[in-house]
């Protein structure tokens, strides 16, 4: 029961994330980009501020849960007299998921945080250019989302 748990709070972590990376790259920036800087600026600021907090959590969860669940098969294999040898598409989704993480952290805290400078001192081509990296570091995590599940889902390789 507690491995189904940690296993849904996983998965129901990665849909807020990959879910809402997925609504900002192809349903939300397409509509802003047509609103004149100043306001598509400080309406992205605010939108991606939201979501970050959230993606906080999330990427936590993701993290926690994984590697509670790691451990937990660990120990049972281990208790069961086995030795534990994690299947390559765990160890790829290990991997792939601490990247992630860190590719958020550095959207979050390095990024983020300097566009919020920049709309605090209404410098929007300082803004712009920030905006253009983090859209190009969420496509990244994006594409690394999307490859983790596929190679999760599917289990391989083995
Ligand atoms: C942050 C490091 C991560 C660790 C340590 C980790 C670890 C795990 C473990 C141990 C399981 C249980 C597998 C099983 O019972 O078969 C699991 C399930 C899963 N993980 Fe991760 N994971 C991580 C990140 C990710 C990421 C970034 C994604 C997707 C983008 C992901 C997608 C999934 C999915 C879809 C499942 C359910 C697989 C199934 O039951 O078929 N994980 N994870």
């Amino acid at each position: 029961m507690l491995y189904s748990t940690l296993k849904a709070l996983h998965v129901l972590s990665l849909i807020v994330w990959i879910g809402g990376m997925v609504f900002s790259q192809f349903f939300l920036r397409p509509a802003v980009a047509q609103l004149e800087p100043a306001l598509r600026i400080r309406l992205m600021h605010d939108v991606l501020g939201r979501f970050f907090q959230a993606v906080l959590a999330a990427s936590l969860l993701t993290l926690v849960t994984g590697v509670w669940m790691l451990g937990r098969v660990a120990k049972q294999v281990v208790q069961g007299g086995g030795s534990f040898e994690m299947p390559l598409f765990w160890t790829i989704m290990a991997v792939l998921g601490v990247a992630m993480v860190a590719i958020f952290g550095h959207i979050r805290f390095v990024l983020y945080k300097r566009l919020g400078r920049a709309v605090a001192a209404a410098e929007w081509s300082v803004g712009a250019a920030l905006l253009t990296q983090i859209r190009t570091w969420i496509s990244i995590n994006l594409g690394l989302g999307v490859l983790v599940l596929l190679v999760t889902l599917l289990r391989w390789p083995v």
